[in-house]
Order: structure tokens, then C-alpha cells, then sequence
């Protein structure tokens, strides 16, 4: 395993031990590409959702949010082209019966042949791939597959079926009795969702082109390749934005939000170095311009957020499909002709990032352990979650020193001081250094202590997660250092 590969799995592990996230069902064993998230998960969970939420939102005047229903009538899926193309093209081997998706195991393939060095070849193959996915010539890419002699991890063989396409929506029944029911669809976008409340929304909250309308909520692939732990999974959630526009006004707003979007990660203290912007050759059914943000994972560059350019197609689909109109009347002058803009569909940018993705990224970002010097020189070692304060599950820790002497009072009326204002976590078990470093596993960026000056002077220590330093500060000044960490 190679040093990334170990961090990633450290990674994984540590999620795991330390209540952030869990496989769904483990007890039977576990659902494939299936997570929960724990205690501390969900609060960082929670935390990243929020923080997306206010710079869309209560930061943006023109952007307002809506909760649509993950269950939609199924012509939305219809008009909007995911019944019909929704699909990945996928292939097995007849030997282990397994199923990889195409673009993936030629990928698999062209890291190992980089890993020995042959990188000119690994781009060739890369290239002549995205070419043939992007003309669908299915064929060729068999063959690419045959001609490089690309084998079945689990066989070992070569043995391939033809290359098919696989839809990659959940269905189910809706209505009592089964030759009633209706086949309905897990929702695979939020985005749709919105496209349908577009003139509810426009109307109600009166809102004037440009606008937006952001979402979160649950989304469900029934993605055939799921590893990698919660990088690609089954059921998840997503944080989308449609930004409505002019006709001919997309390609200065696709270059609007490509930048706040990556401004946004940075806010976060993430090194602009793990960034990188990818632009897609093969664009989806309804894009004329699409690009990945991507973040360097220990996994590799990979996707976290898609910048899509999706022009009037869905709205003038569901206009076709509802045979409601979907316009918007633009009041305001053209210069060029002197009269109002008038009726039209609006164009569309979507900003779409997936939660759990993000939560993935926070955690490679956060994950490091630390080998320390101590005064006398010996050696000792921590692992630490640099969190962003903003977005850390707890943010403040109080200890008081012993359980006696009236400190765990003192202890007690600071968190009653801080927790309606940030989340706190009160500790009185062992030694002050194993409290601080249990912190430090979940990213509390700050821990207090009580001992017995605090008694004389109402001073506490304030340890500092990221430098280990320790100040003494008046207990009244603990809730205005922290609220400054994430306001
Ligand atoms: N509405 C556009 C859309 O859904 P997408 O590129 O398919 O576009 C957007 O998905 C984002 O959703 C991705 O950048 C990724 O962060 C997240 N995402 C997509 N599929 C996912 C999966 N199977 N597991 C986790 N996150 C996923």
C-alpha cells in the first residue's frame, strides 16, 4: 500500500473509532456504498450543510432556499432526460461476474501503468478514452480495453462482455395495491426539484432575474462501482444551487460562480494548491459548459463540486412535458432595442457539491498525525482533526482539573455561560493531557481548564488545538475568543 493509500485508510478507521462514521447496517454486516454518521459526524455534518447554506443564502440577497420532496412525479424524470440517459456504460467480466464502470477500470489501469513510471502512455489511453466516451462508441472502447490486455482484478482474467449502459435510478411503487401503483424514482439530483418550483418560487418571493435557488437534501444513485469509502455512495446528499439568467448571459455567470464557488472552499483555510479545476469533454444531456472542482484527496485529484452551464433545457422541458409555461417577464430596457427584455425561459448555472464528498475532503484536509518533541527530548505523538473552528463538531471543551474543591461547579457555569451560543462538551475523567488529546481526535479547537487559581482570579487555561500553546485568560473573555474563531 502506498503512503496515501495508508492515510486514507487511517482515515477511514479513525472516522470509524472516533463516532463520525459508521458502515449503515453493520450489525447484518453492512450495506454496500451505504454510511451512517455518528455523533461527532453528524455535527460536522451539520456544520459544513450550514456554513454552505449562509454563504449561498443570508449571503446572497438574490438567492433564497426551498425543501422539495425527494418523491416527484415521474415525468420529471422523464422531461428532464434521466429516464433516458441516465446511465453509465458499464462492463463485466465473465469469469468473476463483475461489473466495472468503463471510464474506472480504464482509469484503474492507467494509475497503475503511471505508478511505473510510463506516464506519456497513461495520458494516451486517457485522451483516446474520453474521445471514444464522448462520441458513445462503445466498441472502441472494448476494444481499447483488449488492445492494453486490461484485466479483471478478481480473475485476473480478460474475459469482457460488451460494453452496456446501466440507468442508475432507484425505483419504487407509490399506491396501496400493485396493479395500482405507480413506478416512482428515488430522486438522483436535487436540481430537478427546484426546475419544478421555479414559478413558485419566482412569484411568491417576487424575485428579479438574476436569482437563485438553493437546495440540500438526500440523493440516490444506484451507483454499480462503490468504493472508496464515502467518496461514492448510494444514498447521499447534495448542495445545489440553480442560478437563474438571461439568454446569452451564461458564459460571464459560468465564470462568476466557477471562481466564488473555489473562493468559498478556500474560505475554509484549505490550501489552494489541493484545487484544481477539471473541464468536462464529454458534456452531460443538458450542459453546454460543465467543469469539476477537484480536490486532492489521498485518493488522487477527484471531484467535490460540479459548475454546470445548463441553458433553458429543463425548464423548457418541463414546460413541454406540463404544457405549463415556464416564463419569466423581464421588465427591464434592452439597451439595444430601447424595450423591455419581455418574455423568455431563463438560462441556467448550477453550483452542485456533494455534502458527503465535502465531508470527505474536510476530514483528508483535517487527518494528521504528529510526531512531538518534549523538553527532555523524548518522543511522543498525537493525532489531530485540524477542523476549521467554523465547522468543528465541538467547539469548545471544559475540564475542570479534579472533581472536587468546588471546581467542576465553576466548570459547569461556563458551560451554561457558552453552550446556547456554540457547541461544548464537559469532561471531568483522567488526566488533563488524555482530555486534551481525546479532543484533539474529534478537532475541538479549543479546551479550558479550571483548576484551583481560577478559584482566586477567575482565570482559566485556554489550550490551542492546532499549536498545543496554553494562555491563562479571565473566564469572562472564553466565549468572546470563540465566537471571534467562528463568526
Ligand atoms: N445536479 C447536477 C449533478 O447532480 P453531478 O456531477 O452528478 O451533478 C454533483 O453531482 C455532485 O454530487 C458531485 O460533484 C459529487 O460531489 C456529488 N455526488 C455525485 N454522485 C455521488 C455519489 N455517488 N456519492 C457521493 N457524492 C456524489
Amino acid at each position: 500500500m502506498s503512503i496515501q493509500e495508508n492515510r486514507f485508510q487511517a482515515i477511514i478507521s479513525h472516522a470509524k473509532e472516533y463516532g463520525f462514521v459508521f458502515q449503515s447496517s453493520e450489525i447484518y454486516d453492512g450495506l454496500s456504498a451505504v454510511y451512517d454518521y455518528g455523533p461527532f459526524g453528524s455535527e460536522l455534518k451539520k456544520n459544513i450543510r450550514d456554513y454552505w447554506w449562509k454563504s449561498m443564502t443570508q449571503l446572497n440577497g438574490n438567492i433564497v432556499g426551498i425543501d422539495a420532496a425527494i418523491f416527484m412525479h415521474p415525468t420529471t424524470w422523464k422531461a428532464s432526460g434521466h429516464v433516458d440517459n441516465f446511465s453509465d456504460p458499464m462492463i463485466d467480466n465473465r469469469d468473476s461476474q463483475k461489473r466495472y464502470r468503463v471510464d474506472h477500470l480504464i482509469e484503474g489501469y492507467t494509475e497503475s501503468l503511471k505508478e511505473t513510471g510510463q506516464e506519456a502512455k497513461a495520458e494516451d489511453i486517457l485522451g483516446l478514452m474520453d474521445s471514444l466516451i464522448a462520441k458513445d462508441d462503445f466498441a472502441g472502447l472494448k476494444k481499447l480495453i483488449e488492445d492494453n490486455k486490461i484485466i479483471c482484478a478478481v480473475s485476473g482474467t480478460a474475459n469482457w462482455t460488451d460494453i452496456r449502459q446501466f440507468n442508475l435510478m432507484f425505483s419504487t411503487q407509490i399506491g396501496s395495491l400493485s396493479e395500482e401503483a405507480d413506478t416512482i424514482y428515488l430522486r438522483p439530483e436535487t436540481a430537478q426539484g427546484i426546475f419544478v418550483n421555479f414559478l413558485n418560487v419566482q412569484k411568491t418571493a417576487r424575485m428579479k432575474i438574476p436569482f437563485g435557488i438553493a437546495q440540500t437534501g438526500k440523493a440516490f444513485r444506484n451507483e454499480i462501482v462503490a468504493r472508496q469509502f464515502i467518496f461514492r455512495m448510494r444514498e447521499f446528499e447534495q448542495m445545489e444551487m440553480q442560478f437563474f439568467i438571461r439568454p446569452g448571459t451564461q458564459k460571464e455567470w459560468y465564470e462568476y460562480w466557477k471562481e466564488a464557488r473555489l473562493k468559498w472552499h478556500l474560505s475554509l483555510g484549505i490550501p489552494a494548491e489541493k484545487y484544481r479545476y477539471h473541464n468536462h469533454v464529454k458534456l452531460a444531456h443538458y450542459a453546454d459548459a460543465a467543469l469539476d472542482i477537484e480536490y486532492e484527496f489521498p485518493i488522487g485529484f477527484k471531484e467535490v463540486e460540479g459548475i454546470h452551464s445548463r441553458t433553458d433545457f429543463d425548464l423548457s422541458q418541463h414546460q413541454l412535458y406540463s404544457k405549463k409555461k415556464m416564463q419569466y417577464f423581464d421588465a427591464e430596457i434592452d439597451e439595444k432595442t430601447g424595450k423591455p427584455f419581455g418574455n423568455y425561459i431563463p438560462y441556467v448555472i448550477e453550483t452542485s457539491i456533494g455534502l458527503d464528498r465535502m465531508f470527505l475532503l474536510i476530514l483528508s484536509h483535517a487527518y494528521d498525525e504528529e510526531i512531538l518533541i518534549k523538553d527532555d527530548g523524548s518522543k511522543d505523538s498525537r493525532v489531530v482533526l485540524h477542523i476549521p473552528p467554523v465547522i468543528a463538531p465541538i467547539k469548545l471543551a471544559v475540564f475542570p482539573l479534579t472533581k472536587k474543591d468546588g471546581l467542576p461547579e465553576v466548570a459547569r457555569a461556563i458551560m451554561d455561560e457558552c453552550k446556547p451560543h456554540f457547541r461544548c462538551f464537559y469532561e471531568e475523567k483522567d488526566a488533563i493531557g488524555k482530555r486534551y488529546r481525546r479532543q484533539d481526535a474529534i478537532g475541538t479547537p479549543f479546551c479550558v481548564t479550571v483548576d484551583h487559581q481560577t478559584l482566586e482570579d477567575q482565570t482559566v487555561t485556554i489550550r490551542f488545538r492546532d499549536t498545543m500553546l496554553q494562555e491563562r485568560i479571565p473566564v469572562k473573555e472564553i466565549k468572546k475568543i470563540v465566537l471571534n474563531s467562528i463568526c
